[in-house]
């Protein structure tokens, strides 16, 4: 079947909930004949779903496939934007890197890329992102702003709060960021986010946001320099957590509140990124590739920048590893 085929049959049943839809029903919206409807409800069967057919009232669908696809992404997916252009791909060495190729040949705003297993996933300062297969969501967005290159670091913020709500809503477990954008858990990862960007004389031309989420993992399944550090949502919330319906809450937050950046500014990010951020007021510790400064975190500026009160002056913190006192 044909990607809009099953993307408008998989919307149609998203619409209609609980409810059967007639043969005819399906017919007329998708423009093709009954005996091609069949064909295809056998084709989403063969993937996993489990679609009842009754006679006279039609079909209704009962249950989701548990693994992670471009039709379990799709199926439900309330945003207008963000995700509608979709790739999935069961391996790709990065989704961040597909994602840059995407944005070059001028894959539009909104346009996501997710791997279920990444073999050369990236983090932030070069390292190396582990992106085992089955249980984490590894994905990458692409946003066309029409903002100067200075205000970049606002997205970045963005994309932390809107994670943050997003798990909140789908996994009941309430995430804290360390600036810029790692969420911890009870003081261990469960999430990174990559930004960058691809620019043009002082313009944005594209950014894309990368999002590692440890989702269904257990401690073993981390590589031993990782288990004290990392964790997982299920591990957090005591229950396995359907990846599918994660990554759709996700772009819905993030739909929101980019319309609202969009619209209002930052300063409602801002605040919100404030009441979810540690270590506000206390002392902490910035290593840079320009050096390491010791001062008492002040927020951040207007421009999402860390404002660190050093022996030497109020210092602009544009990206670094925070350490802090209490960890
Ligand atoms: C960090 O260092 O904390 C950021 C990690 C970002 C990992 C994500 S997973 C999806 C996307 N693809 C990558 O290669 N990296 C990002």
């Amino acid at each position: 079947m044909g990607s809009k085929l099953r993307t408008q049959l998989i919307d149609l049943f998203s619409k209609a909930g609980d409810e059967f839809i007639s043969g005819q029903k399906i017919s007329d919206a998708l423009g093709c004949s009954r005996t091609a409807v069949w064909k295809h409800i056998e084709e989403l069967r063969n993937e996993g779903y489990e679609v009842e057919a009754v006679r006279r009232k039609g079909y209704r669908l009962v249950k989701k496939p548990g693994k992670l696809s471009e039709s379990e992404i799709r199926f439900g997916l309330k945003t207008e934007l963000l995700g509608r252009q979709l790739y999935y791909h069961d391996v790709l060495p990065s989704t961040q890197k597909t994602a840059h190729e995407l944005a070059n040949n001028g894959a539009p705003e909104g346009t996501l890329v997710v791997a279920d297993k990444q073999t050369a996933g990236r983090g932030r300062m070069s390292r190396v992102w582990h992106s085992q297969e089955g249980n984490g969501i590894w994905m990458s967005l692409i946003l066309r702003p029409d903002i100067p290159l200075q205000q970049t670091p606002q997205l970045t913020l963005l994309s932390a709060v809107a994670v943050v709500q997003a798990i909140e809503e789908a996994a009941g477990v309430q995430a804290d960021i360390k600036w810029p954008n790692d969420l911890l858990i009870h003081g261990k990862k469960a999430v990174g986010i990559l930004t960058e960007m691809q620019a043009e004389e002082d313009r944005v031309r594209s950014i894309i946001i990368g999002i590692g989420i440890n989702v269904n993992q257990q401690s073993a399944d981390f590589p031993q320099e990782l288990q004290q550090i990392a964790t997982s949502l299920s591990q957090e919330a005591g229950e396995k957590i359907d990846r599918a319906g994660l990554i759709q809450q996700i772009l819905l937050s993030f739909e929101k509140r980019y319309h609202d950046y969009l619209k209002h500014g930052f300063t409602p990010i801002k605040l919100l990124w404030e009441s979810y951020a540690l270590g506000i007021g206390q002392e902490l510790r910035a290593r840079t590739l320009k050096g390491t400064f010791y001062g008492k975190s002040l927020g951040i500026d207007d421009e999402g920048v860390l404002l660190l009160e050093t022996k030497e002056g109020i210092k602009k913190i544009y990206s670094a590893d925070i350490e802090m006192e209490s960890f």
